[in-house]
């Protein structure tokens, strides 16, 4: 019953155009003609932008819906979607922008983005303010982006604020490729690996979200296919696919991975950020009577897209309509009526809502007025000419559409759909994840309609999870999945039939990565301020301890300093240090807190480092009791190559276990410290006879924990060591002796003293001397 589909190149079916009879007007015209007074006395200052192309664009900000951009012989930006007449888009004269000829524009967040004269300018539209970006040191033609409307995620802006910017046509092997993650900003030059290795030019660079990959277009004799950055996309390459003129790529709003590629002759498709591209066929009534949009013969004049539906306009007057569900992609060409001219361009205003907009001159005022020709898709749908089926299902809900959701290593998400089908219908419901190689479906429970409010309704559960819990074996793989990815999850209807136009696929994004409400809490049960060693009021108070110079290196290299050190205590951070008896090997007890909660005791894998260098400790395993295969890494090895990282040098990066065959370096030197705590041993840490205070930094570095940095600092106190004798053997043996005598002499004569006044005195020293001592001692212990 129901078809679960696991990868979206499995739904390889191709896009049906459907031509129709003539029958109602599509549309009909008004024109916006407002606010022409206020633009008397303005005159257009600066240069005047034209779009280097003969055909137009309407590219419109996928998350701000009333703002847009035409782009034609006249470029026009508008914040309230054509709602007002406008004045052509220029830009300042100094900015020295020479030709003012846009090849390429693009929304990013919250600016516009544009190509002029082979180089970036940004446009902060809300604040009318022009830059240049900066360092990009070649000529560019076109940009690449893509917005996410989802949330405020670190994730979801991070999409926004990504950019490409290349030339198209370059030798890719030697292709300047620059990158920006501050909204075009500034750039970098983009390191593509093997780049040098690729054959054929370039026909763009993408950041593909749904996928987590960088894709290149390399166009060879007429073929044309994606290569992407990584693993483990098989092979790396796409599928090769026909590339006649120069194609334009479209990609979808919602981050699905649908891409849109045309030009004047020529339309494809695909569903899996382009590791299958296949051309839209064109269909009569339910017979496929082209299989290409080429062979119908017609010029394509603009194509306009959203997150499900597609619309392209021919110089034929042809419009054609469809949508881009799963598995059904079946085109409606509507009735011709005379919409068609140089200027006209096409947008989708709402779902279901399409309009043909075309710019008007006015032989009085500078600014523009708009010929808008809405088209009411459900309506003209409704034409029984058309032979349109109806739509087999009713209602798609999901509490989860357009949301972002982050799932860690070792948790899952579960996702809960409606579908409410026509009575007598049985439509099958469809579950996608975009980039299967990090997210996987672990299962569909399909709930059997049952009735409420007359209607029969059916219940999806659908759980979602990190693929490595599935227990793949690919070592590649393995590694890769180290890395935080993206996925989106849609549930559609499959074959949907094409008036279906309310019944939107519901898609949700999801953050493969770290959950940023997880944190590490060292359990502290036991600590030295209730035990009366310390006092916590006097730790509260700008405390202060003392490290001697034979204690603690601040190179972390074990050799001792040349003078002692005065640390402060920071008590609000730390707290009261956990109390730890010097004698018994030791380690904390890490614990993962989410969202204010608890949740589990840590057993993967953590390090330690004391912060201020004491190297008063070691561990109670070494390379070789820790059944180490290979030389495990140590502090010393990795703060070699940590840079100014410093401390937080060894994290779930750059770990390598010494107990996989991933690390080869071989075991020479068994009997070092082993120094990973947490995982498989049972390490324990183990400290010198010295009390005092210890600051460990500690980060858990198994990588398949968690994708978030897990780190904190915490305090102990170690006590119970007797202080290290300071004096000489020989005298210890001579005082010795005189104790020893010493008490002899008292077991004698203290029973005789006691009764005389000179005895009372006695007594009065001894039992002062006892308390002296018992305060001393207290105070010593409470120094460090
Ligand atoms: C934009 O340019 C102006 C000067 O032209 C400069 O002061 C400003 O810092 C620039 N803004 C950014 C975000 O680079
Ligand atoms: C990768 O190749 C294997 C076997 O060659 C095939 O089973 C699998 O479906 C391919 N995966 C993709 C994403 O194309
Ligand atoms: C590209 O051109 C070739 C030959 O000119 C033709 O056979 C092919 O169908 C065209 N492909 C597309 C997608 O238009
Ligand atoms: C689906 O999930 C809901 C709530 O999460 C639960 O009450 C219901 O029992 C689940 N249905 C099945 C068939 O597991
Ligand atoms: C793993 O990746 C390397 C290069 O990245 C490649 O040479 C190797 O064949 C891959 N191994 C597998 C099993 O795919
Ligand atoms: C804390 O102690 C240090 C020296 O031990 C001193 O310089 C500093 O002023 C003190 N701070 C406060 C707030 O008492
Ligand atoms: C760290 O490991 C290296 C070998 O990788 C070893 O030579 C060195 O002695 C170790 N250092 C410590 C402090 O254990």
């Amino acid at each position: 019953m129901l078809l679960l589909l696991m990868v979206a190149a499995a739904a390889a079916a191709t896009l049906r155009l459907c031509p129709l009879a003539r029958a109602q007007p599509l549309c009909r015209t008004h024109t916006v003609r407002t606010g022409k007074v206020f633009h008397t006395r303005q005159r257009i200052q600066g240069d005047r932008l034209y779009f280097s192309s003969m055909t137009t664009r309407l590219i419109k900000h996928p998350c701000k819906k009333n703002v847009a951009l035409y782009l034609g012989r006249q470029v026009f930006l508008t914040t309230d979607n054509f709602e007002s007449s406008l004045l052509p888009f220029s830009i300042p004269t100094s900015m020295q922008v020479g030709t003012p000829k846009v090849t390429s524009a693009h929304f990013a967040g919250p600016v516009l983005l544009l190509v002029l004269n082979q180089k970036v300018y940004i446009y902060d539209y809300e604040v009318n303010s022009w830059n240049a970006s900066v360092g990009i040191k070649h000529p560019v033609s076109h940009l690449s982006g893509d917005n996410c409307c989802y949330s405020g995620h670190p994730s979801c802006t991070d999409i926004s604020n990504s950019v490409f910017a290349y030339l198209h046509g370059d030798q890719v092997s030697e292709a300047n490729i620059y990158f920006s993650d501050s909204c075009g900003y500034t750039f970098q030059k983009f390191a593509y690996e093997r780049q040098a290795e690729l054959a054929g030019s370039l026909g763009g660079v993408f950041y593909f979200h749904s996928l987590s990959q960088v894709g290149l277009l390399l166009i060879d004799q007429g073929k044309a296919m994606f290569c992407y950055s990584d693993h483990p996309v098989n092979h790396s390459f796409g599928l090769p696919f026909d590339y006649n003129g120069t194609l334009d790529i479209l990609i979808t709003p919602g981050q699905k991975g649908i891409l849109i590629f045309w030009f004047e002759k020529s339309l494809l498709v695909s569903w899996n950020a382009g590791q299958l591209v296949d051309p839209v066929e064109v269909k009569e009534g339910r017979q496929i009577v082209y299989s290409s949009l080429s062979e119908a013969k017609v010029t394509i004049h603009t194509v306009a897209a959203n997150e499900n539906e597609l619309a392209v306009l021919t110089q034929e007057n042809h419009l054609y309509y469809g949508n881009l569900g799963v598995l059904s992609r079946s085109l409606v060409k509507f009735a011709d009526q005379n919409i068609w001219s140089q200027e006209a361009a096409l947008m989708f205003t709402n779902v279901g809502m399409l309009e043909i907009l075309t710019p008007l001159p006015d032989s009085v005022f500078l600014a523009f007025d708009f010929q808008k020709c809405p088209v009411n898709i459900q309506a003209i749908l409704m034409d029984p000419k058309l032979q349109v089926d109806v739509c087999k299902v009713e209602l798609l809900q999901g509490e989860f559409e357009n949301k972002m959701y982050t799932i860690d290593m070792n948790s899952a998400l579960e996702l809960t759909a409606l579908m409410i089908p026509r009575p007598g219908m049985s439509p099958v419901p469809l579950v996608m994840v975009s980039n299967p190689h990090s997210l996987g479906l672990q299962a569909v429970i399909y709930e059997d309609g049952y009735t409420y409010d007359g209607n029969t309704k059916h219940r999806l559960n659908i759980s979602l999870m990190q693929q490595h819990h599935w227990g793949r074996a690919d070592p590649n793989f393995t590694s890769s999945i180290r890395r935080p990815t993206m996925s989106t999850i849609t549930v559609d209807i499959a074959n949907k039939e094409i008036s279906c136009v309310d019944l939107k696929p519901l898609t949700a994004l999801v953050s493969v990565g770290c959950d940023l409400e997880k944190k590490i809490v060292i359990q502290n049960e036991i600590t030295a301020c209730y035990n009366g060693i310390l006092d916590p009021v006097a730790l509260q108070d700008n405390y202060s301890y003392v490290i001697e110079r034979d204690a603690y290196d601040p190179n972390f290299r074990g050799q001792k300093a040349t003078r002692d050190l005065v640390v402060h205590y920071h008590y609000e951070q730390l707290g009261c240090p956990h109390l730890v008896y010097y004698d018994t090997p030791w380690k904390p007890v890490v614990e993962l807190w989410r969202g204010g909660k608890f949740k589990e005791v840590v057993e993967a894998e953590y390090v330690l480092l004391e912060v201020n260098g004491l190297f008063t400790y070691t561990y109670s395993l070494t390379a070789g009791t820790a059944f180490c295969t290979a030389q495990p890494q140590n502090w010393t090895t990795i703060l070699e190559h940590a840079g100014d990282k410093g401390l937080f040098a060894w994290d779930r990066e750059n770990y390598v276990s010494c107990h996989t065959d991933d690390n080869k370096a071989p075991l020479r030197w068994p009997d070092v410290p082993y120094q990973i705590l947490g995982g498989p041993t049972d390490n324990k840490v183990v400290f010198d006879q010295r009390n005092g205070m210890y600051i460990f930094f500690l980060s858990i570095v198994d990588p398949h924990y968690s994708y978030c940095r897990l780190e904190t600092s915490f305090s102990v106190y170690v006590y119970g060591a007797f202080p290290m004798s300071v004096i000489p053997q020989e005298s210890t043996v001579f005082l010795l002796t005189g104790a020893i005598l010493l008490t002899v002499w008292l077991a004698y004569f203290l029973p005789k003293l006691l009764s005389t006044e000179k005895g009372l005195r006695l007594k009065g020293f001894w039992v002062r001397l006892y308390g002296r001592c018992r305060q001393s001692c207290a105070c010593w212990q409470g120094r460090r």
